[in-house]
């Protein structure tokens, strides 16, 4: 008994001082509902956090938590914009749920954040971008007068921040957006669109470094991840892609002002029933001359995947594309090892790379993908101006130099 009490007074003390030694800053938590938000489905809550945010932001001692609690908050087009004076926590446990209408988001992204650093958000909510109305809606590629459609949400300048755990649903053009956002995690996140819903990008970044992506269910209509002009240093681990077109990077080439795309690892990562696995496209005819290069695609499982590896130089997706000679993309330095699983077209590896500027360096280790299509016959694959060297198991057989 004695003893047993010494004991417990021993363990409060010791966590007194535990206490006392680390004393936790608290945040100061801003509720939505407080600044007047309506979980009704139907008011548009985009006063009420523009205000809760302005006050998030403008706090000077301590940190602060805006909290979304569980309900569906109808929420028009917002911008959370900074400098903020300390870091911000953003919980979302309820739905925050865009206009069906596409014409009642009065900007590109229906959720922007802008100039923060220190975002944290997270939650077990969802972002409902109502999208299905507007698919029908999306022909930009032959109607120049197409009505702009948002993305669900983006951020711009950006850094040293994560989002966690969240889902996006149904979004009217890509999910999320980044443009130059350096050190930023993606975690636990859940991507959901039909796999024919057109341009519904899960993740599409620019102009970014350090950006993590794990753990993360992408289904959708386009690219699950694209990786666009200007990104360095990006590592995706442990994501689930389909129904989408893959993990690409591109298409790049088309714009003059264009900037290297350098360091990329894609590991232990499933594709299923997409139409591409792991691709790089550039433009056929293209105006800038750029280096796509040291690239790693390590552990990938591809289960029936149109073209599970997709090197593309000759992007064209609407034909016909003005020719002005060969890509002058120089991709090089590339690593594939251990990628496996089945393809539905008899080309399960496309390397098609430029005239002008051949591939170089490209490494493959341990490749074994099985054509399960329904035309029957083994894989086979497709090399045109390619430099590099194979070893280990290669199904199908490999066509380097
Ligand atoms: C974000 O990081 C980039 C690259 O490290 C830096 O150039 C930029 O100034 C940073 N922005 C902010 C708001 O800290
Ligand atoms: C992102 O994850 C990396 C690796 O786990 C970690 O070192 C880094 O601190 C994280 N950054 C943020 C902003 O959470
Ligand atoms: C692949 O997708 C199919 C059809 O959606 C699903 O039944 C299956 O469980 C998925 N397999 C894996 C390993 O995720
Ligand atoms: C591959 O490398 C060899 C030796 O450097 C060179 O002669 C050849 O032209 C290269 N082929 C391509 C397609 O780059």
């Amino acid at each position: 008994m004695a003893i047993a009490s010494a004991f417990k007074a021993l363990c409060l003390s010791l966590l007194f001082v535990a206490a006392a030694s680390h004393p936790t800053v608290r945040s100061k938590v801003f509720n939505v509902r407080r600044y007047g938000a309506k979980s009704d489905g139907k008011t548009d809550n985009a006063n009420a956090f523009t205000n809760v945010w302005k006050s998030a932001c403008a706090r000077k001692s301590g940190n602060s938590k805006i909290y979304v609690p569980k309900g569906t908050f109808y929420l028009g087009g917002v911008e959370f914009v900074g400098p903020c004076k300390n870091q911000i926590e953003f919980v979302i446990d309820g739905t925050l749920m865009a206009p069906s209408n596409p014409k009642d988001i009065k900007q590109d992204t229906w959720i922007n954040f802008r100039y923060i650093n220190y975002l944290f958000i997270s939650g077990s909510g969802t972002l409902d971008g109502q999208g299905k109305q507007s698919w029908p809606l999306n022909d930009c590629h032959k109607n120049t007068n197409c009505p702009k459609l948002a993305m669900t949400m983006g951020f711009a300048f950006v850094n040293n921040s994560r989002i966690n755990g969240i889902t996006s649903l149904n979004s009217k053009m890509g999910h999320f957006n980044f443009f130059s956002v350096h050190h930023f995690n993606i975690t636990d996140v859940t991507i959901t669109a039909p796999g024919d819903s057109p341009n519904t990008d899960g993740i599409k970044m620019g102009l970014c470094s350090n950006i993590h992506i794990s753990n993360t269910q992408i289904g959708t209509g386009d690219d699950c991840i694209a990786i666009l002009s200007g990104s360095s240093n990006l590592d995706i681990s442990n994501v689930n892609c389909g129904p989408g077109h893959g993990i690409s990077v591109g298409s790049l080439g088309k714009n003059k002002d264009e900037k290297d795309v350098k360091g990329l690892t894609v590991r232990d990562t499933i594709f299923n029933g997409t139409s591409d696995g792991i691709r790089i496209k550039t433009w056929e005819s293209s105006a800038s001359k750029i280096v796509v290069s040291n690239f790693v695609y390590e552990n990938i499982q591809m289960i029936n995947v149109g073209k599970p590896i997709n090197i593309d130089q000759k992007y064209c997706p609407h034909p016909p594309c003005e020719k002005n000679g060969e890509s002058h993309v120089q991709i090089q330095d590339l690593k594939l090892k251990n990628i496996y699983g089945t393809s539905t077209e008899k080309v399960a590896m496309n390397l098609q790379c430029s005239k002008s500027f051949p591939c170089k360096n490209v490494e493959l280790i341990d490749i074994n993908l099985k054509h399960n299509g329904v035309k029957g016959g083994p894989s086979t694959a497709v090399c045109e101006n390619i430099n590099g060297s194979a070893r280990g198991k290669m199904v199908p057989q490999h066509c380097l130099n």
